[in-house]
């Protein structure tokens, strides 16, 4: 028998029908609430608001688990590469063989951007954020696109238009990485994999031959597919935000860039890796970080650590631990910032302040680390954490598209500003 949710509210009583997942989470349908009883709910940051049912991706925050369409984030990391992994979220199966070299064929065939919008590259200023470049880049790309999805483009076209966003996102963050640093554009090449591909236009040069390191190759695509996707998430929910109003493809991921790049969502990377640059550069200790995020009259926060949905240590930075440890010393290369940020980790995870909160390192401590290693500057982080999240977004968007019950998003809010007030003629010029 289905259970209910009983509300009383000014001597009636109202019943709301539950929602079960595959896994077992409960919700309340409330739906019909204000119709019935004139009431909204009010959740800030959507704390414990669904906004949608999704058959995605499975998170377990108490646990520590995490799953895309069903297979856990620990085999997909060692085992999969990252297009299978982007074709498992958007088309909900993992590829055959011959679905996957036509994946691979198309990304190679569509890797490369309008020749016109290697302008704007060349015109923005070199300090510019890399993650702005992206996102507009990224929104232009539609004004290039013979047609912008709609409801009348069919299958065949859709999935061209993904595939291609897919590969030309890496493409526009490797030629921003060469335009700010004054260097010419490195084409991608149709025999490299999708990660070394990427490698080789961000670091390839005329003046220095690169050969890209297998496991620097394997580092990246692991970590591609650890940020592939992580439900509802605040970039992700802007995605399906814009998409509701059936804005177009690129419109909508641009939109999902923008919500990425600050500091409490995947910009923490960034922050995470500037916070241990100032450990070791002014000499401040791990006690004094820790004061500084624990002072409720200090805005720093500890970037890397806390999560909404994770009360127990994320997948991710768990993996993303374990791959640091091996690389280094696999690589036998070191790099200062390890010890400081094991330490820091241990530290914190001592703390009673950080023991009572259930905080714990997120996706975002170490992967600045591991990105640091292959020879990206801390200000494209961002913008990897980006090209690892566009299929999540691109399966949010198709799963919204296709979803019958999916409407425009569009909250209520708890009106606080003044009541009506009278008009009074002041006679002012201008
Ligand atoms: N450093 C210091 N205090 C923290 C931190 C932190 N990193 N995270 C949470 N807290 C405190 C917070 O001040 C609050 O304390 P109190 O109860 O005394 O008011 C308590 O812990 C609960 O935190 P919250 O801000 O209410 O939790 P939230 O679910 O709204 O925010 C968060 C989640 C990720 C934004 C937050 O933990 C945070 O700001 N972390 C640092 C930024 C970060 O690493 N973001 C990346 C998240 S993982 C990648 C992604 O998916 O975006």
């Amino acid at each position: 028998m289905t259970e209910k949710v009983s509300l009383s509210y000014k001597g009636k009583t109202y019943e709301y029908s539950t929602i079960t997942g595959s896994e077992n989470e409960e919700a309340f349908d409330i739906s019909c609430l204000r119709r019935e009883t004139g009431l909204i709910t009010m959740d800030y940051g959507y704390q414990n608001t669904g906004s949608t049912k999704s058959s995605i991706t499975y998170v377990n925050g108490e646990q520590g688990i995490l799953r895309y369409r069903g297979y856990s984030i620990e085999d997909l990391a060692e085992k999969a590469t990252f297009p299978e992994t982007a074709w498992l979220l958007i088309y909900g199966e993992l590829p055959t063989e011959e679905e996957l070299t036509v994946f691979r064929r198309l990304l190679t065939e569509n890797s490369l951007v309008h020749a016109n919008l290697l302008h704007f590259f060349r015109e923005v200023p070199p300090s510019a954020h890399p993650m702005g470049i992206l996102s507009s880049v990224v929104n232009a790309l539609g004004l290039f696109a013979p047609k912008y999805y709609d409801a009348e483009t069919d299958a065949s076209e859709l999935e061209l238009m993904i595939t291609a966003l897919i590969s030309k996102i890496r493409t526009i963050a490797a030629f921003s990485y060469k335009a700010s640093i004054g260097e010419p554009f490195v084409y991608p090449e149709a025999n490299r994999s999708y990660c070394a591909n990427f490698l080789n236009m961000m670091f390839s040069s005329h003046t220095k031959p690169y050969v890209v390191n297998p496991i620097m190759e394997k580092v990246l695509n692991t970590l591609l597919i650890i940020h592939a996707d992580h439900e509802q998430n605040c970039s992700t929910s802007t995605v399906r935000m814009v998409g509701s109003s059936q804005a177009n493809l690129y419109a909508s991921v641009c939109a999902g860039i923008c919500a990425l790049w600050g500091p409490l969502h995947g910009g923490a990377n960034q922050a995470v890796l500037e916070t241990l640059i100032r450990v070791q550069k002014s000499g401040m200790t791990i006690k004094e970080v820790l004061e500084k995020a624990k002072s409720k009259e200090d805005p720093f926060k500890l970037s890397g650590f806390g999560h909404r949905v994770y009360k127990s240590y994320d997948p991710r930075a768990k993996i993303l631990k374990g791959l640091m440890e091996k690389l280094f010393n696999e690589e036998d290369s070191q790099d200062p910032l390890i010890d400081i940020a094991r330490e820091l980790e241990h530290q914190a995870l001592q703390d009673d302040y950080f023991i009572e909160r259930k905080l714990y390192p997120n996706v975002d401590f170490y992967s600045g680390i591991l990105y640091r290693a292959m020879g990206i500057p801390t200000n494209m982080l961002t913008v990897m954490f980006a090209i690892g999240r566009l299929p999540g977004w691109i399966a949010h968007w198709k799963e919204m598209h296709n979803d019958p019950q999916s409407k425009i998003n569009r909250p209520r809010q708890i009106y606080t500003g003044p009541s009506q007030k009278k008009w009074i003629d002041r006679n002012l010029r201008g």
